[in-house]
């Protein structure tokens, strides 16, 4: 037993650390990296915010501001959970150690982070809807924002499925209304905790929920012009913390 059936020349083989990273980290896929072009979007009280991708040199500014969320005191409408799994996921997209993920921020006009979304890609076929989290609530910010995710997975990427879960009441209500329908559970098994998969397929993005987006003025504008895009560089965590209605 783990002995070679023929002599080996040597008794120890040295592996170096940039050998093995290649093996923990994968290799990326240009495809899902595809750039999202920006928006620009009025909240329902009337402030104009910015949507765009977030870079991983931007991370840090992220986890400090969902490191607070990381306490018992927000054990309300799920920001406990939803702030410890985001945190994780934006630090393994950081370091390397969360398959093709992208991840997408809503900021002021300053650059001060309002709301963060984030997915991955399964294959060429389907996205996984990762989480949605706003930092500033009551402005329809959430549901713009996980919109945008949406959009990046069918019209940017081109998969043909969206995979979604939802842990909190006001999660699921951006499901209903966003008209996701369920696999057959538990045969179908969303990797957030095993829970149903809730899904919307290119058809029903293009013909029902991208109308309904746009006619609720959820769906943002483009262009974004350069000029506004580079204040929101660097992105600043958010000052204060407006989560409770
Ligand atoms: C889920 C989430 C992203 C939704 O964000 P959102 O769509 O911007 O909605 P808000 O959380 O700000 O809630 C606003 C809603 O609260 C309700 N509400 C209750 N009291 C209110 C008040 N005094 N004023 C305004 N709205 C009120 C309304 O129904 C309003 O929605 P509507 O105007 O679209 O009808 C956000 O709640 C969030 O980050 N939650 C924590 C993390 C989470 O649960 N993420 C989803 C799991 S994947």
């Amino acid at each position: 037993m783990g002995k070679p059936q023929v002599p080996i020349s040597v008794t120890d083989l040295k592996f170096s650390i940039e050998d093995i990273e290649d093996f923990l980290s994968g290799p990326v896929n240009p495809k899902f990296q595809t750039p999202y072009v920006p928006k620009l979007w009025k909240t329902k009280d009337g402030d104009e915010v910015i949507i765009r991708e977030a870079k991983k040199e931007e991370a840090e500014a992220m986890l400090q501001t969902l490191k607070q969320l990381i306490d018992h005191k927000y054990d309300r409408d799920f920001y406990h959970l939803v702030g410890v799994r985001t945190y994780s996921e934006i630090l393994a997209w950081a370091q390397n150690r969360i398959k093709d993920s992208y991840v997408i921020v809503v900021t002021s006009p300053d650059g001060e982070r309002q709301s963060i979304v984030n997915h991955r890609f399964w294959d060429d076929n389907v996205a996984i809807s990762l989480h949605t989290i706003t930092f500033k609530r009551k402005s329809n910010l959430g549901i713009m924002a996980y919109a945008s995710k949406i959009e990046h997975a069918f019209d940017f990427v081109g998969v043909n499925e969206w995979w979604a879960t939802f842990e909190s009441p006001f999660g699921f209500r951006m499901g209903f209304r966003y008209v996701h329908t369920t696999k057959p559970w538990p045969q179908v098994q969303h990797e957030l905790g095993g829970s149903r998969v809730y899904y919307i397929d290119r058809e029903t993005w293009n013909n029902v929920v991208k109308p309904k987006l746009k006619e609720r003025n959820l769906f943002g504008e483009r262009p974004v012009s350069e000029e506004v895009l580079k204040k929101t560089y660097p992105l600043k965590p958010t000052e204060k913390l407006e989560v409770e209605i």
